[in-house]
């Protein structure tokens, strides 16, 4: 009986995430997302393609907005090369984009476009200033009606260095890769922030190149490497708009720990 019971737990783990076959595609224009992507090649043992725009994208900040935004108000996404993988030999494919204007760059409208992903399963990666995880996922979930998009991974381009030890931790949790990892506890309730949770806040986040806002509310959650702040934020304009935010920070458990943000939600 026992034995019975171990070969059909041998079964169906063989049919679990991580045995099945896997494809990380991939749009980059300077190069983070590219890195996330490399990483998730190396941590699945996948196979990797690159989304590769006909005409190339300058990797200048300005031109880059300039041009997405005529292509959107043309209502033209960027021609792209043909793939050379079949979407059809994969069970699970990570898609990969930097975050444009709030959601997936252009160039994966123009790959929804041209292929079948009807019945895969997408995970969602991403880069970002400051944050799109969320709506870019949703997005993807309207784009893409019937493929079943799953929670993604997504850093900011300053915290790239954390991505090999984010990527272990995000594979093993959702058993795309096998081990693993410790559960992480859930945020305590929110309460006013006091004036050391502000000056934390203000340390994360005032060099950033945009406002982030004000917090009014913060909870909070210890793990294995230090402490991570989840604030209520009141936006004031800025990169995204008005209207409040959730802003994560996270600040290691090392003396003199530099307090850093993750993502903002908005
Ligand atoms: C046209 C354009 C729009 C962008 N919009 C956003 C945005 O809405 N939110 C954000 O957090 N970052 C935004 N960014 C920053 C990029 O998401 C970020 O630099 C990303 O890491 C670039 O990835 P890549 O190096 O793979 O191209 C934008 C960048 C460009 C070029």
């Amino acid at each position: 009986m026992k034995r019975f019971l171990v070969s059909i737990a041998i079964m169906a783990g063989i049919t679990t995430a991580y045995a099945q076959k896997k494809l990380v595609l991939y749009f980059s224009e300077t190069g983070t997302t590219k890195t996330v992507a490399l990483e998730l090649q190396k941590q699945l043992g996948a196979d990797i393609e690159a989304i590769q725009p006909e005409e190339p994208y300058s990797g200048n900040f300005q031109e880059t907005v300039q041009r997405a935004q005529r292509e959107k108000q043309s209502g033209t996404t960027p021609a792209i090369k043909p793939l050379k993988v079949k979407i059809a030999d994969y069970d699970i494919i990570f898609l990969g984009y930097p975050i444009w204007s709030g959601s997936y760059a252009s160039p994966i409208a123009s790959l929804i476009k041209q292929n079948d992903f009807a019945g895969k399963t997408i995970v969602p990666f991403c880069s970002f200033g400051s944050g799109g995880l969320n709506t870019s996922t949703a997005d993807l979930k309207k784009a893409l009606p019937k493929a079943t998009i799953k929670e993604g991974y997504g850093v900011r381009t300053a915290r790239v260095a954390a991505v090999e030890k984010e990527l272990d931790r995000f594979l093993k949790e959702n058993g795309y890769k096998k081990g693993t990892v410790t559960k992480l506890p859930e945020f305590s309730a929110q309460k006013p922030v006091t004036d050391a949770e502000k000056a934390i806040f203000n340390e994360a986040c005032s060099s950033y190149q945009f406002p982030l806002g004000t917090p009014s509310t913060v909870g909070k959650r210890t793990t294995p490497d230090g402490t991570e702040y989840k604030f209520t934020v009141q936006s004031n304009g800025g990169f995204g708009g008005g209207g409040s935010s959730i802003i994560y920070v996270v600040v290691g458990k090392e003396a003199g720990a530099k307090p850093e943000f993750t993502q903002v939600v908005r």
